[in-house]
């Protein structure tokens, strides 16, 4: 069974990578590499795959709340996330990127009983991105 518990974080960030020129960078990122970058009103469900226990539930929800705010709302939230989430740092600071650096965040103080099985990220109303997680 699966539980997809949704989340909400507001964050700027600008697409760019030192390995390119000024110009390859704005060809390739367009708007997107504007120098003072912009923000997004990001949506993060978070799912975990599990049995049900003896509650009745495959995980606490309060324990997986604490858990996603200490490790990513914490880090995330009014950001900017090219230089305040270490998880990204070297990394251009896209949705895939950003849904690989969840993962990480999460695993690493994950102890819930139930696995962790998708991060996925709303960027904007057309843009989503799903990771199936190990
Ligand atoms: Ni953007």
């Amino acid at each position: 069974m699966r539980l997809t518990r949704r989340y909400r974080f507001a964050a700027s960030h600008r697409l760019n990578t030192d390995a390119l020129s000024p110009q390859d960078n704005a060809r390739l990122y367009g708007k997107c590499n504007n120098p003072f970058g912009h923000g997004h009103d990001y949506v993060l469900d978070v799912t975990v795959e599990g049995v049900p226990d003896g509650s009745g539930q495959i995980v606490n929800r309060d324990t997986l709340d604490a858990l996603v705010n200490t490790q990513i709302l914490a880090r995330v939230d009014h950001r900017n996330l090219n230089v305040d989430v270490p998880a990204l740092a070297g990394r251009v600071a896209t949705t895939e990127n950003l849904a690989f650096a969840v993962e990480a965040m999460l695993k690493e103080r994950w102890t819930l009983p139930a696995r962790l099985a998708r991060v996925r990220i709303a960027e904007t109303p057309r843009n989503t991105f799903e990771l199936d997680t190990q």
